[in-house]
């Protein structure tokens, strides 16, 4: 018998639920991404951290097509996104998205938001469309809301409906990039909160952030990316308590440590905007001391 083999893809097993294998992808000259290879399996949430322009957007977009990849292959669920023949729009209605800027549309209000693709894709009749898109406004704290337009509802808020939008759909996974970063520092406890429920239900997910403690807490693995490539991934006890390469630790201290991060420094914004999210223990491994990143919840 030979001793190793190319890795058998798909695998068919039905616990894979996004498998990427040497994703490479280009923008021009511009290689962002160089050979990403990673599988996602049911009911796990895999937070992607690592600085900014290291690819993790990109990375996102590919899993769901939004970016064309210039090589490499990604199976959702064992069908191929990235085989041409693929059936794209099907297998986009298995992943929900979520956008750092909540991408609603602003004349719609919060249930409409949600109810349309329901209508127009799914083809559910109007009632109910209105009832799947109640109970997950409802899920996110604003069952109250529904008759809100965006223009009428905080950053927290709307970011909330864009996930009940992106629920109504009965994802089998969701992404996330960037969920919390637009939004002012007293409500992203709110959306995490709601990301924290929806991971202890067993949704799979995908979550780009910059939220250490969301990650610790959270995340069952981390994925550290920088310069395109996967340095480091593992336990949120391991990568981000106890990081390895030095790639990591350079980032983490960057990101958790705002005194240390030159001006100008994107990271460095992020992490002076958040400074109270990011006083996290820095002594290695152990619980997060009680409501760090998790401003206590007030949803509704
Ligand atoms: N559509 C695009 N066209 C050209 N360059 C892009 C495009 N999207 C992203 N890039 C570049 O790819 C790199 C990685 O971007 P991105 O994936 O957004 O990183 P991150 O999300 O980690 O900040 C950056 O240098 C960015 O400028
Ligand atoms: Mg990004």
């Amino acid at each position: 018998m030979t001793t190793t083999s190319a890795p058998r893809i798909p695998t068919g097993n039905r616990d894979d639920e996004i498998q990427i294998y040497d994703l490479h992808k280009s923008f021009g000259q511009l290689e962002v991404l160089k050979g990403i290879t990673t599988t996602i399996h049911r009911g796990e949430v895999v937070c992607v951290i690592g600085p900014s322009g290291s690819g993790k957007s990109t990375l996102l977009r590919c899993v769901n097509l939004l970016e064309q990849p210039t090589s490499g292959r990604i199976f959702i669920i064992n069908e191929e996104i990235t085989d041409p023949d693929a059936d794209i729009d099907r297998l986009r209605t298995k992943m929900g998205m979520v956008f750092q800027s909540f991408n609603l549309f602003p004349h719609l209000t919060a249930l409409q938001n949600c109810t349309t693709a329901l209508t127009n894709v799914l083809k559910k009749p109007k009632a109910d469309a209105e009832k799947i898109a109640m109970a997950n406004l409802t899920k996110v704290g604003l069952g109250e809301r529904g008759g809100s337009y965006p223009g009428q509802m905080s950053g927290g808020q709307q970011q909330r409906v864009a996930i009940a939008r992106a629920l109504s759909m009965d994802p089998e996974l969701m992404l996330f990039d960037e969920p919390t970063s637009a939004l002012d520092p007293e409500l992203v406890g709110d959306v995490l909160a709601v990301m924290r429920d929806l991971a202890a239900e067993g949704m799979t997910m995908m979550v780009v952030t910059h939220e250490m403690a969301f990650a610790r807490e959270v995340a069952d693995r981390v994925i550290f990316m920088d310069g395109g490539v996967i340095v480091e991934e593992g336990h949120p006890k391991d990568v981000i308590g106890n990081p390895q390469h030095p790639r990591t630790r350079e980032f983490l201290r960057r990101v958790l440590d705002p005194t240390h991060v030159h001006a100008g420094d994107e990271d460095a914004a992020y992490a002076e905007r958040h400074q109270s999210d990011l006083k996290v223990d820095k002594t290695g491994g152990g619980h997060l001391p009680p409501g760090v990143g998790f401003h206590s919840p007030s949803l509704g």
